[in-house]
């Protein structure tokens, strides 16, 4: 019987029990942990495909986005500081519901942090080719090196997209010869991000004009399930740019008074984005005009579409924002901020990459974790011997990403990641809800306040924006998984630890779980 495969909450919590981290982490800290791995492509890059669904309705986006996350983030905290090990939702739900369900969620878990790194390299691509070769050096890559073919909704002329595919391969080999980030260079990197933003919200928003908002939902509210239009289908999107504060909530064993500053920082680091976000949407639609490119049915062209990007190709709409590669930067030089917009693009350049980072080290830490379970080949879990690092499945993962990156525009990509990432955090907050029930004396650092409304809430939310995204993303969901099953039934189900009674819990899974130390 599948479903009896559970692997033992014991065992799992007397491994984590030998390793006491130390204390070390306040709320700001995690702030500054949570801003880090949230900030980058989403809001400097899609904010662009976010218009295109929404309008000025974008800003709406944000904030629906930003609150759906927060429900999220607190049931997170309570599972993260309960079991404290590497593999996060994967292996909650190992604990919970078993190995079936926690395969489909390792397995969707893919999506979050492969898909979204290779969505963060498309987006660095875009600012390495407006400001630094573009702006400074006056050079433009030609057409089939700059982006993917114009049929996976590329540019004209576009073949593979370069930058992204070695940004890609670069992070990967930093992180195969153990590269982490300090606390020092993320805050250094927040700071940059923050700056960034915070000009670019002074520079605009003394210029917003209330006729730009006008109307504020041209695509209406719902665009209608599938559709990935309107206020809700750019939510879906725009979700995104909140992806990876997940990460905070592993930080919860090595935080000073957890009960007090994980909510703190979640929450702090979450709600700052929101309201970030909010203003630089507002900054950008109320000062060149955010109107999304209708069709000829009076409904916007999808994003990543062959239509939309010949209607960018044409002269009379290659300025407006939904046609930026590199929103933020763009709105900076059109209302004649060009010095101060390539500063931003410069501070995109630098920090995108610290998010890949992020991003892949989740990706190989969850594979990583499965492979040793036995779901996975266990010689993908070899770890170098001088680099101490599990080199091959970070050599799979990367090549996989960096190949994603070269092919697929940026909005389809984060849309894929979005899916996985709601389906994860739906079935953590499922599992949250299991423990207290099956798990009720097992002691959390953190308890979700309200539970009972903040589980369920957390739940409908996610289901509610996986049916917002274009239909082409959330199919991506049920085939993956289609796939994942078949993958499982060959070789997981035979191959699995649990299946075979072993118990086991490897120390190291119980290593510092964040890449920043
Ligand atoms: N939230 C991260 C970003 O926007 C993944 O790049």
């Amino acid at each position: 019987m599948i479903f009896g495969r559970v692997k033992s909450l014991d065992a799992i919590l007397a491994t984590a029990e030998k390793k006491s981290l130390h204390r070390t982490l306040g709320a700001f800290q995690l702030m500054l942990f949570g801003i880090g791995c949230v900030i980058g492509t989403g809001i400097f890059v899609l904010t662009a495909a976010g218009a295109q669904k929404a309008g000025p309705g974008l800003m709406l986006a944000f904030a629906i986005a930003g609150l759906i996350c927060i429900v999220a983030a607190l049931c997170y905290a309570e599972i993260a500081s309960m079991i404290p090990v590497a593999g996060s939702a994967y292996t909650y739900t190992y604990a919970t519901m078993g190995e079936l369900l926690a395969w489909t969620v390792g397995w969707a878990l893919v999506l979050e942090y492969a898909v979204a790194a290779s969505a963060v390299s498309v987006g660095w691509s875009g600012y390495l080719q407006g400001t630094i070769l573009n702006e400074f050096f006056g050079f433009q890559l030609p057409a089939w090196l700059s982006a993917g073919p114009l049929a996976l909704g590329g540019a004209p002329g576009g073949l593979i997209n370069l930058p992204a595919l070695i940004i890609a391969l670069l992070v990967t080999w930093l992180l195969m010869i153990g590269t982490t980030e300090s606390a020092r260079v993320n805050a250094v990197l927040v700071m940059i991000k923050v700056s960034a933003l915070t000009a670019f919200i002074i520079l605009t928003l003394p210029q917003t004009e209330m006729e730009k908002f006008n109307p504020f939902l041209p695509a209406g509210m719902f665009g209608g399930f599938g559709s990935g239009v309107g206020a809700v289908g750019a939510a879906a999107t725009i979700f995104f740019a909140y992806v990876g504060f997940d990460a905070v909530s592993t930080a919860a064993e090595e935080t000073k008074n957890p009960q007090r500053n994980v909510p703190i920082g979640l929450i702090g680091s979450l709600l700052f984005c929101t309201v970030f976000y909010i203003l630089v949407a507002a900054g950008a639609v109320g000062t060149i005009g955010g109107q999304p490119i209708m069709g000829p049915n009076g409904i916007p062209f999808p994003t990543g579409s062959e239509e939309l990007a010949r209607q960018c190709a044409m002269p009379q709409y290659a300025d407006m924002l939904v046609c930026s590669n590199e929103a933020l930067a763009h709105v900076l030089r059109q209302i004649g901020f060009s010095g101060v917009g390539n500063m931003l693009g410069i501070a995109a350049f630098v920090a995108l990459p610290s998010v890949i980072l992020i991003l892949l080290f989740g990706q190989t830490r969850i594979g990583f974790v499965m492979s040793r379970d036995g779901l996975l080949p266990e010689s993908w879990s070899k770890v170098h011997p001088k680099w101490k690092t599990p080199y091959v499945i970070t050599a799979i993962t990367g090549v996989a990403v960096a190949i994603a990156a070269a092919f697929l525009p940026v909005g389809k990509l984060a849309d894929i990641a979005n899916a996985g990432t709601l389906y994860a955090f739906m079935m953590v907050a499922i599992s949250v809800m299991i423990l207290r029930k099956t798990a009720p004396d097992v002691k959390r650092s953190f308890k979700t306040p309200m539970l009972w409304l903040i589980g369920p809430a957390t739940i409908v939310g996610c289901i509610f924006l996986f049916l917002n995204l274009p239909f082409e993303a959330m199919i991506v969901l049920p085939l993956w998984a289609a796939a994942g099953m078949v993958l499982y039934f060959l070789y997981g189900y035979r191959t699995s630890h649990v299946g075979k009674g072993l118990v086991e819990v490897h120390e190291d899974d119980l290593e510092p779980h964040s890449p920043i130390n």
